[in-house]
């Protein structure tokens, strides 16, 4: 049998002290985390806000149970989609009047592709990641098929050479700022430079952004984002998305889904479409009002918050865990993938592992969650509003034991594993 191994003094130490020296450390306590877990999977689900359980239960007893149909004017019901746009707007550098919440990334995709492929109609590319998330590659190719385009996969490292020859052809690129697999982070404004050089719009997912890092859409000059709120917002599982589209395009955007409540008279029930003015057009049907209230109180978890605080402290955790994960991890096989540049990493550390299934798995039974992507990465998100430098010690440390004990089921997940 083999005996757990000595933690490292000098970690020890340098947690202690950039935890001490933190000056977010207070708001974790915006969060309502279990004891005794270290909760690493923020990117995959936000962890409950404090301020979501009161506003919730007001929602559902005092304004659905007693104000009834009435809430949609007392309540604030009807605006609930610009006003919680606005207020991830305020997270993502948008200034009010561009951003709406509603629906899935996904459909928010979808509107953000065709939306954008119609405001260049003479250009026939639509160029995504080869790595981008599914769903993104899933819908470029659909709007491409229903618009008569074609998909070029080109990754952001090859993005600004592929423009030179391609570019006026080009009628939008659409990538993240973040790879959801490996953590690698790339430069928003240089890419969304070249595009705009070629005369293309640049359409960016920020899933693995928004309430990470600062991202400035409005002065990077952004034409069309998309991006979740259940991530680093915290909005609670299938929480509702959000679309940004830039005000120069307000007045020309034509949206796939032109419904009811995107209408410029919706109550008129007007016999033809006309679209509101405004990124209201950009409305669909009636807004899911449970969860959308759920994300506007999570979002008062960041009220007060410097984002460029944030994503130094975030920089700070994860370079502290690419320092653990080199004096405790590679020894023991992991490889970290995520690169050691700071400014080349957004909020999430990945390693590579063979293992990295079962390995997930030990860990979340040694009260440590992060989570895998297939077939052999671990990642660790982290986020400043709430992870200390003390829950990375204690994660590799915890890794490190299962992994030097061969303490995991080394069978890969059987297919369909929720991940
Ligand atoms: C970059 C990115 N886009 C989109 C999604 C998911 O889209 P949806 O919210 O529609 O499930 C994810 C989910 O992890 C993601 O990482």
């Amino acid at each position: 049998m083999t005996t757990a191994l000595p933690a490292p003094t000098a970690l020890r130490e340098r947690a202690a002290q950039l935890d001490a020296d933190d000056a977010l450390a207070p708001l974790r306590e915006r969060y309502l985390l279990p004891p005794d877990v270290v909760y690493l999977d923020g990117n995959s689900l936000g962890p409950l806000p404090a301020a979501v359980p009161p506003v919730l239960s007001d929602v559902v007893t005092r304004q659905w149970g007693t104000d009834l149909i009435g809430s949609w004017n007392v309540n604030g019901w009807w605006e609930a989609p610009l006003r919680v746009g606005d207020a991830i707007g305020a997270l993502i550098g948008a200034a009010p009047g561009q951003t709406v919440a509603g629906d899935s990334t996904s459909v928010q995709l979808f509107t953000a592709l065709d939306a954008a492929a119609a405001l260049r109609p003479d250009r026939p590319l639509l160029v995504t990641d080869p790595g981008h998330f599914p769903t993104d590659r899933y819908l470029a190719d659909a709007v491409a098929r229903r618009r008569g385009l074609d998909v070029c996969r080109v990754s952001p490292a090859d993005l600004p050479r592929f423009l030179e020859t391609e570019g006026a052809r080009v009628a939008v690129v659409s990538y993240s700022p973040v790879d959801f697999r490996t953590g690698e982070l790339y430069d928003v404004r240089a890419l969304t430079r070249a595009a705009h050089e070629a005369g293309s719009l640049a359409l960016w997912d920020l899933c693995h952004a928004a309430g990470a890092l600062p991202l400035d859409v409005d002065t990077l000059g952004v034409d069309l984002a998309v991006g979740c709120g259940y991530k680093f917002l915290s909005g609670g599982p299938g929480a509702p998305a959000f679309l940004y589209v830039a005000r120069r395009h307000h007045a020309s955007l034509e949206t796939p889904l032109p419904g009811w409540t995107g209408h410029a008279d919706p109550f008129g029930l007007r016999r033809d479409y006309t679209p509101a003015p405004g990124i209201a057009r950009a409305r669909i049907g009636t807004p899911p009002i449970l969860p959308l209230l759920a994300l506007e109180a999570a979002l008062t978890a960041f009220d007060g918050v410097d984002m460029t605080q944030v994503r130094d402290k975030s920089l700070s955790l994860t370079g502290f865990f690419l320092r653990c994960a080199e004096e405790l991890l590679t020894p023991e096989g992991f490889t970290p993938v995520t690169p050691a540049e700071p400014g080349r990493r957004g909020s999430q550390v990945t390693l590579r592992h063979p293992h990295a299934h079962g390995l997930t798995l030990a860990l979340a039974q040694r009260a440590v969650i992060a989570d895998m992507r297939a077939p052999d990465l671990l990642r660790f998100g982290v986020n400043a509003l709430y992870t200390s430098h003390q829950d990375l010690l204690t994660a590799a440390l915890r890794l490190r034991d299962i992994a030097h004990e061969a303490a995991y089921d080394p069978t890969p997940p059987p297919p369909g594993t929720v991940t």
